[in-house]
C-alpha cells in the first residue's frame, strides 16, 4: 500500500520530468519495497518527507535550484566563511555566479579535513606504468605533500591568481601540485604530457603561466617519455617562463639555470602551510580543449561551484562510499581526471587510483589485473579501450577476479551496443550497473548518465538516458525553438544553471559567449547534438560543429588543418572525421597541392603526419590522407564538409545535391581518387 501510494504521488507531483517518470513507474513501484532509504545518500533531506525518493529530488533540484544547492554547498563542503548569495545567473547574458560572499580553500576540503577521521585511509593508489607495482598513499601523506609543495611555491614567488603549468604523468607528485596550487590560490593549467612542446607553449602563453611543474621523463608502456626535453624547448619560446621544477621520475637529465629539483625543494620545507581563503567565485583552475575554430581554449572553473558539482556527482552517479576503491583511469590532463580522479574522490574522502599506464600493457589484462589486485569497486573508463579490449578476447577478462566490482562507468564518445555488452556480461558479468556519462570540459562534471536514479529503473545500451541532479536537457532546433515531445532530435541544450558550469574561457570572454550562449540565446548550448527516444531517454548523435572525438581526444579540424597548410607544397586542406572500429572517429585530411612538386607522395605523406605530431601530439596525426585535385566549395567559397565526411565513411553513392558547388567536377575527381589514400 505504501509503495503503490509513494509512486502516485511521484507521479502527480512531476511536470518537468513526466514523461520519464511515466517510463519508469512499473520499475518504480516494484522496486520501492527494496528501496534502500534515500536518506543514507542526501541526509540532508531525511527529515522532508517529500523528498525521499530520486525523481523527488531531481524534480525539487529543478524547481527550487537555490534551497537545493545551497543545502548541499553547506552541507558537504568545509566554509571558511558561510556564502551570502546562492546564485547570481543569467543565462541569457552567460553570467553565472555561485554562492557569492563564501570562502573556502579546495585543499583544505580534499585534504585537511579528513584528516582526524581518514588521515591513515589511503588517499591515492598510484598504479605505475611497471606491471603489478602500486603505491599506497595516505591522507596524511597526502598533507604533507602538498604543504611542502605548497610552501615551495610561495617561497620561489608564486601567488595568489598565478597561472602554474602541469605538465607531470598522472601520479601523486602532480596530484600534490595541483593541490598546492588550490591552497595558495594560483590557478593550475594541466597539460596532458602528451602534448608537443609546441602546443604545450601555445598554452603556456595564453596562461601567462611563470612557473611549470613537469618531471624528468614520463614512463607508458614500458616506454619512456621525455617530458622535460619537451618542456625545455617550450620554455625556450616563453618569456613568461621564470621557474621550472622537475620531479625525478626516473631519475635522467640535468638540471638548467633557472630549474629546480622538487624533489629537493620539496624536502627543504615544513608540511605546514595556511591555506589562502578563496572567494567561491576565483577560479580553481583552467584546461584547455578544443573548439571547431582557432587555437585551443582554456576552459576556467570555480572553486565552489565546480567542487560541489564533481563531489556530487561522483558520489552519486557511482553510489561511492567511503572505504571502496575508486578506478577512474583517465589522465589528469583531461577533466574526466580532474573531476574523477582527483576532485571528486578526494572530496568525498574516497581512495582513487592514479592510473599511469596504458590498457594493453604488458597485455589485455592490464585494467583487470588490477582490478583484482586493487580489488577496485568502480571502474570508469573509455569506449575507445573497451573497444579496444573486447577485441583481444574475453580470457583476458575471465581469468582475474572481478567480483569487487560494482559500477562501470565510461565516459568521452558513444558507448556503441557492442562495448556496452562487453562491459555488462563479460567484464561485470551482468552484476554490475553500466553507466554511461555524457558531458564535457565545459560541464565541470557529469550532466547525463543512467544513475542515480530510482533503484532498478532500467540501463539501456547506447546513451547516457537521464538528467543528473539540478540538469534540465532541452533540444532546440535551428530556428532555437525547442523541441518538445518525444523521438525528437535537435542540439543539445542545458536550459537550466548548475554550479559546475564554466565560468569563461581565460583571456576571452567574448568567445565563451559566442561558443555556448550566442547559438541559441536561454540556453546553454552543448556543441552536441542529441535526440530524445520514444521513452524520453537522450542518446547522443555527435558534435554538430567542427570538433572531432577521436578515442575520446577532442580536436579541432582547423588546428590540424592550419598545421598542415604550413607545408610549403601543400594549398589548402580539409580534415573530416569518419567512423572507426576502435578509434570511434578517425581522421581524414583532404589535402590539395600546389602545381608543381616532386616529392614523392608517400613520403610528403609522412611528412604531414609527423609536422603534426611535432605540432599538436601523435594522437592528432591523420589515419588517412588522400591528396586532392581540388575541395568542394559553395560559390561563397565555403568547404562542404558534409561531401567529404561521405567520401571519407566510403560512402560515395550518398554524396547528395552536389549542384549548389562553385565546381562540382571536383567531387567526381575526389571520388574517383577515394581508394588512393596515404
Ligand atoms: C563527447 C569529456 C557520447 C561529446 C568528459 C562531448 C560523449 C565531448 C559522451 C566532450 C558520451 C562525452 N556519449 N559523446 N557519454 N561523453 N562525449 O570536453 O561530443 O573532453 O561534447 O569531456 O565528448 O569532451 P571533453
Amino acid at each position: 500500500m505504501a509503495s503503490s501510494m509513494h509512486c502516485k504521488s511521484i507521479i502527480g507531483r512531476c511536470t518537468v520530468g513526466l514523461r520519464r517518470v511515466n517510463d519508469l513507474k512499473v520499475a518504480a513501484c516494484t522496486s520501492w519495497m527494496q528501496h534502500r532509504p534515500l536518506s543514507t545518500k542526501f541526509p540532508e533531506f531525511q527529515n522532508n518527507p517529500q523528498l525521499q525518493s530520486h525523481d523527488q529530488i531531481y524534480q525539487f533540484s529543478l524547481e527550487n535550484p537555490d534551497q537545493f544547492w545551497s543545502t548541499l554547498a553547506r552541507s558537504r563542503l568545509q566554509w571558511s566563511k558561510d556564502f551570502d548569495t546562492v546564485k547570481d545567473c543569467d543565462i541569457i547574458k552567460g553570467h553565472i555566479k555561485w554562492f557569492l560572499g563564501g570562502q573556502l580553500n579546495a585543499s583544505v576540503n580534499c585534504v585537511d579535513r579528513h584528516l582526524d577521521t581518514l588521515g591513515d585511509s589511503t588517499a591515492l593508489i598510484w598504479e605505475k606504468d611497471e606491471p603489478g607495482t602500486e603505491e599506497h598513499v595516505s591522507y596524511r601523506q597526502l598533507s604533507q605533500m602538498v604543504n611542502r609543495i605548497s610552501n615551495m611555491l610561495k617561497k620561489h614567488g608564486v601567488k595568489k591568481g598565478d597561472r602554474v603549468a602541469i605538465y607531470l604523468p598522472t601520479s601523486p607528485v602532480a596530484i600534490a601540485s595541483m593541490l598546492a596550487c588550490a591552497r595558495i590560490g594560483a590557478v593550475h593549467s594541466v597539460v596532458f604530457a602528451g602534448f608537443s612542446a609546441e602546443a604545450l607553449a601555445g598554452r603556456i602563453e595564453d596562461a601567462k603561466a611563470e612557473t611549470v611543474i613537469t618531471a624528468d621523463e614520463g614512463v607508458r608502456g614500458g616506454r619512456k617519455i621525455p617530458l622535460k626535453k619537451v618542456v625545455d624547448e617550450s620554455v625556450s619560446k616563453c618569456p613568461s617562463v621564470k621557474r621550472v621544477f622537475v620531479y625525478r621520475r626516473t631519475g635522467m637529465g640535468t638540471l638548467g639555470k633557472n630549474d629546480f629539483s622538487l624533489d629537493d625543494e620539496m624536502a627543504k620545507e615544513s608540511d605546514v602551510c595556511d591555506p589562502e581563503l578563496m572567494e567561491s567565485e576565483d577560479f580553481l583552475f583552467m584546461l584547455y580543449t578544443s573548439g571547431s575554430t582557432g587555437k585551443p581554449k582554456g576552459i576556467a572553473h570555480s572553486t565552489a561551484g565546480y567542487l560541489l558539482y564533481a563531489m556530487m556527482t561522483q558520489k552519486h552517479v557511482f553510489d561511492y562510499k567511503v572505504g571502496e576503491r575508486f578506478g577512474c583511469v583517465a589522465d589528469i590532463g583531461w577533466i574526466t581526471g580532474h573531476s574523477y580522479v582527483v576532485y571528486g574522490p578526494l572530496l568525498n574522502g574516497a581512495t582513487t587510483v592514479l592510473f599511469e599506464s596504458n590498457p594493453i600493457y604488458p597485455d589485455a589484462g592490464k585494467y583487470w589485473e588490477m582490478t583484482e589486485r586493487l580489488k577496485l569497486e568502480h571502474m570508469y573508463l573509455s569506449p575507445t579501450a573497451l573497444r579496444m579490449l573486447l577485441k583481444e578476447g574475453d580470457n583476458f577478462v575471465t581469468k582475474y577476479d572481478r567480483s569487487s566490482l560494482r559500477k562501470l562507468g565510461c565516459v568521452g564518445e558513444p558507448l556503441n551496443r557492442e562495448a556496452f555488452e562487453w562491459y555488462r556480461d563479460v567484464v561485470g558479468g551482468g552484476r554490475c550497473d553500466v553507466i554511461d556519462t555524457w558531458w564535457q570540459t565545459e560541464t565541470g562534471g557529469i550532466c547525463i548518465t543512467p544513475r542515480p536514479s530510482e533503484e532498478g529503473a532500467p540501463i539501456l545500451p547506447g546513451m547516457p538516458m537521464r538528467p543528473f541532479y539540478g540538469i534540465a536537457p532541452a533540444l532546440v532546433d535551428q530556428k532555437g525553438e525547442e523541441v518538445t515531445g518525444n523521438d525528437v532530435k535537435g542540439a543539445l541544450c542545458i536550459k537550466s544553471v548548475w554550479p559546475g558550469m564554466a565560468r569563461t574561457i581565460y583571456g576571452d570572454h567574448q568567445r565563451f559567449l559566442n561558443t555556448y550562449y550566442t547559438p541559441y540565446p536561454g540556453y546553454y548550448f552543448s556543441g552536441d547534438g542529441a535526440r530524445r527516444t520514444k521513452s524520453g531517454y537522450y542518446q547522443i548523435t555527435g558534435r554538430m560543429d567542427d570538433v572531432l572525438n577521436v578515442s575520446g581526444h577532442r580536436l579541432g579540424t582547423a588546428e590540424i588543418e592550419d598545421v598542415l597548410d604550413d607545408q610549403e607544397e601543400v594549398a589548402e586542406s580539409a580534415v573530416v572525421g569518419y567512423p572507426h572500429d576502435i578509434k570511434g572517429e578517425g581522421i581524414y585530411a583532404f589535402v590539395v597541392l600546389k602545381g608543381e612538386h616532386d616529392m614523392p607522395l608517400d613520403k610528403l605523406a609522412n611528412e604531414l603526419r609527423g609536422m603534426v605530431k611535432t605540432r599538436i601530439s601523435s594522437f592528432a596525426q591523420p589515419d588517412m590522407i588522400l591528396f586532392a585535385p581540388g575541395l568542394p566549395k559553395t560559390r561563397s567559397g565555403k568547404i562542404m564538409r558534409r561531401i567529404l565526411r561521405k567520401v571519407a565513411a566510403n560512402k560515395p553513392d550518398e554524396l547528395g545535391d552536389t549542384s549548389t558547388l562553385f565546381d562540382p567536377s571536383v567531387v567526381d575527381a575526389i571520388v574517383e581518387k577515394h581508394e588512393e589514400v596515404y
